[in-house]
């Protein structure tokens, strides 16, 4: 990133639309938007792009169970997301949706093309199919996903295929030669090591142009199409195949920028940014950018793209934020809490600080801490927990007292002891330093070409650092105390403030409105018309009056991170208190789904409206699913094992609406098994009609599992999923709590009753 490029190409993934954003997807966002705006500062012509993924059966299923249609639940989704991005002041220069015609148009193209060129050809294929991961899996029938737990499904098919297998060695060869690069080394070595195939158990190897070993043929070709699914783009030509949604996605970094179009301007805009110069992605998808892309361009006889960033996670209470472990921070928490410290500028007239033009000074205000935190915080590449303490603790010490301090204490001496006027101490005869870019600088540079923000921060806050030193060193309110040390006292400041203009210049991609407020403060105008290299020290002009002053980072209280908590819980509250699950040891809490638009979300309370009573089933007991019973009987009582429910129901009241929100299914219980050293917990294999899901409950003190095989029973289907026992768990039984002990009983139905698996109950 450090030679001047014409043309900086840079793209984040598309986001799926089956969860609202979290501070997960903002943190992709947030680092693309750094890095855009580093380039726009040094003259690149930089293209950014970001969008939402629609297609899939997973948006399909979160579109029903939220009642929509799949097109208006994208629509929703996908506007939750652009304005999120908006408010956080994020420059991305397009916004590609794929259920867009621009989209659909470049992706039939190209799968045309490649058809025509037999790089796609049509097959049958017998093979297990996840549901979740929307892909072949090769494990043996009934066996779970080696990626997510659940169990896969057994799908025969006729479909496109690609011919992966075809390109192997290529891509060996060219990640090994840096062509294709892959940043970190780790993910590179991990992508290698998937194209190389299991060569200690090989009978024969292959060599790759560098001479390491490779199976020939570990790499097989890929399903592209699928007729199980609707929403999707057809194949031309043979409709009743829907295109792979991940061949359907990458394709988006192609489409947004005019390929598949008619119009001779977009064809241009294609030929002038493509190849991208940078894929940013998280780790978890680097397989479908550095294999599956890359083989597709190929074969197309397309450039491949420069390079595949790929981050860490952002973990919260450790494991990944996600919408399914019901773990996640908003983004808006965090800009609606920080936004309140946002300093009012005392010489705005008060009209012109309307309600909408001041929040949005606030959302930019709070978006610099945000982006300030997570990368400074996490090392780029690598997993990292996100807490509200860890914020506030950074905003106060590296932003507040910090930066901010810096800045304040500097300007307001300018004011005080020079008018307000940057002084020049050649006019007292003290000469200024020589100009030069000061070490930590280089270093900065360095660190940020790399992707490496956080190291990059640490040099910016020791230039910051060395600053505050020079400067209590310097002690200028002694000097001020003289006429004679008039000269010394020029010095410090206008050296201190020249700093600060070095140190604001650096900091402008990660901190674009505090960096735009000192230098408006610094008497320096718009920063981002700056063109010179405001890297080097001595370029402060002497004489220049400062802009109004006003403080930078004002102090946060420790009672912020209370505010934010509360206010995680406010956003949520259309969402269930966790519900509570029971596993042979303890009570747990199972995470909470995330939005209304979650599968998972149930209501918060356990009493049904009386006008549904067909939600009733299995006796009103049944029908409590979330109720919290007393504590003591949460340890004694591990009935709550299946979604049990108590005589004792919480009589507050839910809305129609929140009781839909529960995905109830019929089920019928394949497999029953106990699982080894887990007393009370069993393990089942349900048949929802459409698909079999694993399910593990707290019921084997009450069930045999000879007892529970073959019973149609009712399940939870949209809860979100959990491990127990190293064991994914997807869903709940539906059960009454009976007695003092709380003895589960199931809600079943008869074997005379006429009811199909997978019917919904409401
Ligand atoms: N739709 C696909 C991507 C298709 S790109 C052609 C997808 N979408 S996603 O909504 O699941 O978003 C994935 C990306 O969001 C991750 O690769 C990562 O960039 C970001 N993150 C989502 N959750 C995250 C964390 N908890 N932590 C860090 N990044 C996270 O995969």
């Amino acid at each position: 990133m450090s030679e001047k490029q014409s043309k900086f190409y840079l793209t984040t993934p598309i986001y799926y639309v089956n969860a609202r954003p979290h501070i997960g997807h903002a943190y992709t966002t947030i680092a693309a938007d750094v890095i855009a705006r580093r380039h726009r500062l040094l003259g690149d012509d930089t293209f950014f792009l970001t969008g939402t993924d629609e297609h899939g059966q997973k948006v399909e299923r979160s579109a029903e169970a939220a009642g929509l249609s799949p097109q208006h639940f994208t629509d929703q989704v996908s506007a939750s997301f652009r304005s999120l991005w908006d408010r956080m002041g994020i420059t991305y220069n397009d916004y590609i949706r794929t259920t867009s015609d621009r989209h659909k148009k470049g992706v039939q193209k190209l799968f045309q093309f490649l058809c025509g060129r037999d790089a796609i050809y049509l097959d049958s294929y017998t093979g297990q199919y996840c549901v979740t991961d929307e892909t072949f899996v090769d494990v043996p029938v009934g066996a779970p996903c080696p990626e997510c737990g659940r169990i896969t499904e057994t799908v025969t098919e006729e479909n496109y295929f690609f011919r992966l297998s075809s390109y192997q060695r290529q891509l060996i060869d060219l990640i090994e030669s840096g062509e294709l690069a892959i940043q970190p080394e780790v993910r590179k070595n991990e992508v290698l090591s998937f194209l190389r195939g299991n060569i200690a158990e090989a009978p024969q190897t292959e060599l790759s142009a560098k001479g390491t070993p490779y199976v020939a043929g570990a790499l097989k070709d890929l399903s592209v199409s699928r007729t199980s699914v609707k929403w999707g783009i057809p194949v031309p030509g043979n409709e009743k195949h829907v295109i792979y949604v991940w061949v359907d996605a990458l394709i988006n970094y192609m489409s947004a920028i005019g390929y598949g179009s008619d119009e001779p301007a977009e064809q241009k805009k294609f030929e002038h940014y493509w190849p991208a110069d940078l894929h940013l992605v998280g780790k978890e998808i680097i397989r479908f950018h550095c294999v599956y892309w890359p083989a597709l361009l190929l074969a197309a006889g397309l450039p491949l793209p420069k390079a595949i960033t790929a981050h860490g996670w952002l973990l919260f209470e450790e494991s990944k934020m996600s919408k399914s472990r019901g773990n996640i921070v908003r983004t808006e928490t965090i800009l609606d809490a920080f936004g309140t410290l946002k300093p009012k500028p005392q010489d705005l007239p008060g009209a012109v600080l309307n309600d909408t033009f001041w929040k949005q000074q606030q959302d930019l205000f709070a978006a610099d801490v945000l982006r300030y935190f997570l990368l400074r915080e996490i090392p780029f590449g690598q997993d990292g927990s996100f807490s509200f303490d860890a914020l506030l603790q950074r905003y106060n010490s590296d932003l507040a007292n910090g930066y901010g301090n810096l800045v304040s204490r500097t300007l307001n001496m300018i004011q005080k002891y020079f008018d307000g006027v940057i002084p020049d101490p050649e006019k007292f005869g003290v000469s200024r330093y020589e100009p030069k870019k000061m070490p930590d600088v280089v270093e900065f540079e360095s660190q940020f070409n790399l992707a490496n923000f956080s190291k990059a921060l640490e040099a910016a806050w020791a230039l910051i650092g060395a600053t505050d030193k020079f400067i209590s060193d310097r002690t200028p309110w002694k000097l001020a105390a003289s006429s004679e040390s008039r000269g010394q006292l020029a010095f410090v400041l206008y050296r201190a403030a020249d700093l600060i203009r070095v140190a604001t210049y650096m900091l402008y991609p990660v901190l674009p409105d505090t960096a735009a407020r000192v230098w408006d403060q610094l008497g320096l105008g718009d920063i981002r018309e700056s063109r010179e290299d405001h890297l080097i020290t001595e370029r402060l002009e002497p004489g220049r009056p400062l802009g109004p002053l006003g403080p930078i980072f004002p102090r946060a209280p420790k009672e912020l991170i209370q505010l934010m908590t509360d206010m995680e819980q406010k956003n949520n509250s259309t969402k269930p208190e966790p519900s509570k699950f029971v596993d042979e040891k303890t009570t747990h809490t199972s995470p909470a789904p995330e939005d209304s638009t979650h599968p998972g979300a149930a209501p918060r309370t356990s009493s049904l409206p009386s006008e549904n009573p067909a939600a009733q089933v299995g006796g009103s007991a049944a029908t409590t699913p979330e109720l919290p019973k007393p504590p003591a009987s949460h340890t004694e009582a591990p009935a709550s094992g299946p979604f049990a429910a108590s005589a004792a129901a919480d009589t507050s009241q839910i809305a129609i609406e929140d009781f839909v929100k529960i995905d109830l299914r019929v089920a019928r219980v394949l497999v029953a098994e106990r699982i080894p050293k887990a007393d009370k917990l069993l393990r089942l294999e349900v048949d929802l009609g459409s698909e079999k899901r694993q399910i593990l409950s707290g019921i084997a003190e009450w069930y045999t599992p000879e007892e529970l095989i073959g019973r149609r029973i009712i399940i939870i289907a949209n809860l979100a999923p959990r491990k127990m026992r190293g064991l994914e768990s997807h869903g709940m039984l539906l059960a009454a709590s009976h007695g003092e002990n709380g003895k589960p009983i199931l809600a079943t139905f008869a074997d005379s009753d006429e009811i199909a698996l997978g019917s919904r109950l409401k």
